[in-house]
This record gives structure tokens, sequence and C-alpha cells, in this order.
């Protein structure tokens, strides 16, 4: 089983199987099995982690916090690079693992590692400029100072579709900050978190610091997480569904929140935009890792004289998509994480072709597997149809005609989502007015890779609350304290 599988990794000390809690692994009475989307096998297992150790993954975080947050912020940084060097050292082995518990194909997965990594060392350079302020009082005896505190210990939960990156940006802020950390990861995916801590551990970063809590009692440790007395903060990664009931769970005990949740993300080509390239955009936004991001692509909106040309261009682009094992050579495109996710989206390609939508590329599982559905594109779309109010979290481009700039920014807010918007255009007249106009936190501008960890990435309405990664990403890890001097006059 994990012998078999992890004969392919240079490290083999990088696969664990047990929660790290105060710097040592702690087993379980249970395991849970980590299986290979792509193959249905079990890659290994993993201790089933519960309420118990949640409440001493945090009590480990309490009782080093001081201490974290005492030391220079040089010191956090040298740990933290240290961190970033031994991750990037095993990028290999670390995809490796990402690939086989995830599905995507290794150069992603590599490139996930890569980005994930660029979080730790980015924060870790930035909690250096963690400036505080001084302010003119209304009167001479006085002086105002703002001075700039960690918030304490932060507990988070994390996805399945990035389970190196969602972590390291969410850590890599926080430990910059001085807070430590405690992170439950997709039961889907615990194998990179593990290894993250592995390197942590390796890198000298102190026991305490950062804790990860593998287990299936998402309801019973989620509990805990968002309302233990001892957690200052909380953070998410996820659906918007399970962001609110996170949400209302914190308020018992009023935490700092911040969350990154759903998308339906409009990508619009308007007529004089540049093709070739809004089709290489779209083939990236929409199905890098198969169509399971956030910020995925989830409706194209083509202005009517562009759309035939468009959309044969885009069909062939999606055409050569190569759809298999993610640790196959020559493989760009994964499985999806499960059965059940493949069956959502076959039910939103069924319900948009019942309403009059026409398949022109896949539409359909495939032979791969169970967890395989085909890269698809269909149009005939109407904004109304299921498939375009819903994030499809899948391999399938809806194709929407439109008219005019009014008409198609209209519908591209139609949505209670707000995470990432892209549009392709060359008129800056047009593009000022789009860019402004459109209600996302995220808007590429020819452009359909935009997170990278100089960037605030998050999202508006229902899209969640924060920003993580550059500067602003340390504000959610962060109080601000005011100190007012008095009796400073003769
Ligand atoms: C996400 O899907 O939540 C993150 C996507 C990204 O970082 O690009």
């Amino acid at each position: 089983m994990l012998q078999h599988q992890g004969s392919g990794l240079q490290d083999k000390q990088l696969i664990k199987n047990f929660s790290y809690i105060n710097g040592s692994w702690h087993s379980s009475e249970s395991n849970l099995a980590v299986t290979n989307p792509a193959t249905g096998e079990t890659i290994t297992e993993v201790g089933n982690a519960g309420v118990a150790e949640t409440k001493l993954a945090i009590k480990a975080a309490k009782g080093a916090f001081k201490m974290w947050a005492a030391k220079s912020a040089n010191e956090r940084a040298g740990l933290m690079k240290k961190w970033f060097d031994l991750l990037m050292q095993h990028q290999d082995d670390l995809a490796r693992i990402l690939t086989l518990e995830q599905g995507k194909p290794l150069a992603e997965a590599k490139g996930e590692i890569a980005y994930g990594a660029a979080f730790i060392e980015w924060f870790a350079e930035e909690g250096k400029r963690i400036y505080g302020d001084t302010i003119p009082a209304p009167s001479g005896d006085k002086r105002i100072i703002v001075i700039k505190q960690p918030v304490g210990v932060v507990a988070s939960i994390t996805p399945w579709n990035f389970p190196n990156a969602m972590i390291a940006r969410k850590a890599a802020a926080a430990l910059s900050a001085g807070c430590t950390f405690v992170v439950r990861p997709a039961t889907q995916t615990p194998l990179s978190a593990l290894a993250m801590a592995e390197l942590a551990e390796r890198a000298g970063i102190p026991a305490g610091v950062f804790n990860v809590v593998v287990g299936d009692d998402a309801r019973g440790m989620g509990e805990i997480l968002t309302q233990h007395p001892d957690v200052a903060k909380f953070t998410f990664t996820g659906s918007t569904a399970v962001g609110k009931s996170l949400i209302s769970q914190c308020a018992t005990s009023v935490k700092k929140v911040s969350m990154e949740l759903g998308g339906n993300a409009p990508f619009i080509v308007f007529n004089d935009a540049d093709i070739d390239a809004a089709v290489q955009g779209a083939v990236m936004s929409k199905y890098r890792n198969a169509g399971q991001t956030c910020v995925c692509t989830n409706r194209i909106f083509v202005q009517r004289e562009v759309v035939a040309e468009f959309t044969e261009k885009f069909t062939t682009a999606v055409a050569a998509l190569n759809l298999g094992d993610g640790l196959v050579d020559g493989i760009t495109i994964g499985p999806m994480i499960s059965s059940d996710a493949v069956n959502g989206v076959d039910a939103l390609v069924k319900d948009a072709v019942a309403a009059g939508a026409n398949i022109v590329l896949g539409g359909q599982r495939d032979s791969a597997g169970e967890t395989f559905y085909q890269p698809t594109i269909l149009t005939g779309v109407s904004n109304d149809m299921a498939i375009a109010s819903h994030e499809i979290f899948g391999p399938v481009s809806p194709i929407i005609s439109f008219e005019t700039e009014e008409e198609v920014i209209a519908m591209a807010n139609d949505t209670e989502y707000g995470l990432a918007a892209y549009f392709y255009a060359r008129d800056i007249g047009l593009i000022w007015r789009v860019a402004e106009q459109l209600e996302y936190g995220m808007v590429g501008i020819n452009e359909g890779a935009i997170s990278n960890a100089a960037a605030p990435f998050g999202g508006v309405k229902q899209s969640g609350n924060g920003r993580e990664g550059s500067k602003y990403g340390l504000d959610d890890y962060l109080e601000i304290k005011y100190l007012c001097m008095g009796g400073l006059g003769k």
C-alpha cells in the first residue's frame, strides 16, 4: 500500500500517518484510508483524530504563542525561510504526494508546491514590515500611538483542491504575524499537510507553532475550532454553504474570521479582444485542476461578432487536453476528486441540455474511470440555467453570447458570488468601465492566471471576506492597539 505508492519518493519520511501536535506525531485509535482519485486505490492510512486531539492542538498552539510572538520578525523570517527552502528542495516528492491524493497532473502539482512555498517566502519578508503609527493628538499633553500585535491562536479548515497552497497561504501570514496555527486539512488530502509539518519540524519551527489535526469528525472538530475560547481567529477555504455555518459558530465567541468561499466567475470576451489570447486564458482559468478551483471560469460570455471564432478556437484547444492519471507523462487534466463530484457535474450538464444547450465537446463521463469527466463545452446556454448560476467545480464551459457591454455586466453581476472575474478587450475606455463595474474581489484583464503571493486574493458578496497574500493578507492576523500616553504637559 504505502510502500508501493511511496516507492517513487526520494524521501520516504515525507509520508506521515499521524496528526502533528505540539511537535510530535499522535497515533489514534482508528484510521482513515487516503485514496488515489485516479485509481481508487488506497495510498495509505492516516490516524483518525477527533475532538480530543483538536483540543490538544489548540492547547499546544496557545502554549507556544507567547514564545513565538516574542521572537523578532527576523527570527521568525529565518525559520520560515528554512521551511520555504525545504519545501522547494522536496518539490518533486511533495508534488508526487499531492498528485497521488488529489489527482492533478504532476506538473500542476509541482506548480502548486512552488505557489504554496512562495507565500511562506513572501510573508517571511513581509513580517518585517508590520509598522505601527503615530497620530497627532487633540491636546498637547497627550500622544497617540498605534501598535500591531498578533491576534493569537489561529484555527483553520482547508480544502482538498489545493492541499498544500491553501494551508501555506494561511499559515504563512499567521506565522509571520507572530500567531500560532492549527489546521484541519481535508480528509481526502491529509498527506500534503502532514508532509508540510514534517518539513516545518526539520526547519526548526518550534513545537506548538504549526499543528495539523486529521480526522473525519467534521462537525465535532469544526465546533471546537470555531468556538474554543483560546482560538482568536478562524479562517476557512471552502464552500459558501459551509462557510456560512462556520461564521455563525464563530459568532458565539466573537472571533475574527476570514472566509475564502465559492465563486461563479464570468469570463467575458469582447469583440475587439485578442481571441487567441482569450482562448489561452480561458483554457487556463477553466481547466486548471480539472475545473476544481474557486476562481475557475464558470460562465464564458462572448460578444456576438466573435462568438463563432472564439468557440471554434476554444474547442480545438480544449480537445487537445489529455485526460488521465496525473502521474502519467503527458497528462494535462486529471480526475475529479470523487465519483460524487462527477455525478454533480453530469447532472448540471444534463439539466442544461434538457433546457436547450448544445454539447460542442465532451459532455459525458470518461472511460478512464468513475472519477473522470470529459472536458466539456456547451453553447446555447442562458444565464438563468442552473449551470450558469451554480458553481460547476468541474471541467465544463458554458458559452453564453451577448450583444452589449451593459447587458454582459448585468449578467456577470447577477450572482450572489463575487470572487474572480476575467475579461478580454483592447479598448482602454471599455477596460476601465468594465473593471470598475464588475462586482468581484479580483479581476483578470487580458489574463487568465491571477493568483500569486504578492496579490490580495479574496472575494466580495457571498464569496467571503478578508484577503490572503499581499500586504493586505497580514491584516487578518493582527490586532490594532491604540496607546494613549497622557500627562505629558509641564
Ligand atoms: C481556490 O480554489 O480556493 C484557490 C485558487 C487559487 O489560489 O488560485
